[in-house]
């Protein structure tokens, strides 16, 4: 099996939207409130996703993982040097669709990401996870995260904090 690694083209925007859509409803359909599945539309993720790849923002990664020419998976982060909460870059999505699961996608996609930070000069990166996600908590233990004091709601869920310090973790 090979993991294709690419950044994210006009062509894929779609089929990226599809993904998306159909991982947060795999990962979040057990506890996430209905009303906020039922908002995160084909319509305005579209929208979204159009106006990163527009943007062309420099300190935003973007990475899409293709199995069999399949999209499998994607990663975001965000290089922000010394953000409110006193990291230098954020790891805002890593979503791999279930039947991808355990085949070495989500480490990859994460350590690329990490890589993009640590070369442009973030010393340390972190991210915020729903605390009933179990799958994510061990992925991000396993690989080393720190799990900080930190603690928010989003869209009526209870999120944590985990960190990583960039200039020794190697995935
Ligand atoms: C968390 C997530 C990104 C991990 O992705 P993944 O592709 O399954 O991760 P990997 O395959 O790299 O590693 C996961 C496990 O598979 C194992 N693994 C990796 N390659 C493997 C292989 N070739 N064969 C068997 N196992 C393998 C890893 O050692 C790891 O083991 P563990 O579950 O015992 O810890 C994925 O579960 C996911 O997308 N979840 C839904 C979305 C989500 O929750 N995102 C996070 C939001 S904050």
């Amino acid at each position: 099996m090979t993991i294709e690694l690419f950044e994210l083209q006009q062509e894929d925007v779609e089929n990226l939207t599809r993904l998306h859509i159909a991982a947060w409803n795999e990962t979040y359909s057990s506890y996430m409130p209905s009303e906020v599945l039922k908002g995160n539309t084909f319509e305005s993720r579209l929208k979204s996703w159009q106006e990163t790849l527009d943007k062309k923002d420099p300190s935003l990664f973007v990475l899409l993982a293709k199995i069999d020419n399949e999209l499998a998976g994607f990663v975001v982060a965000s290089i922000d040097p010394r953000d409110k909460l006193g990291f230098d870059a954020e790891l805002m999505a890593i979503y791999v669709l279930k039947k991808f699961h355990k085949q070495g996608i989500g480490k990859v996609l994460m350590s690329s990401a990490f890589e993009f930070c640590r070369t442009r000069g973030a010393k340390n990166i972190y991210l915020w996870v729903a605390a009933e996600n179990m799958k994510a908590l061990e992925f991000y233990s396993k690989f080393g995260g720190k799990k900080e004091s930190l603690v928010k709601n989003d869209h009526g869920v209870r999120h944590v904090c985990f960190s990583w310090g960039l200039a020794h973790t190697k995935f």
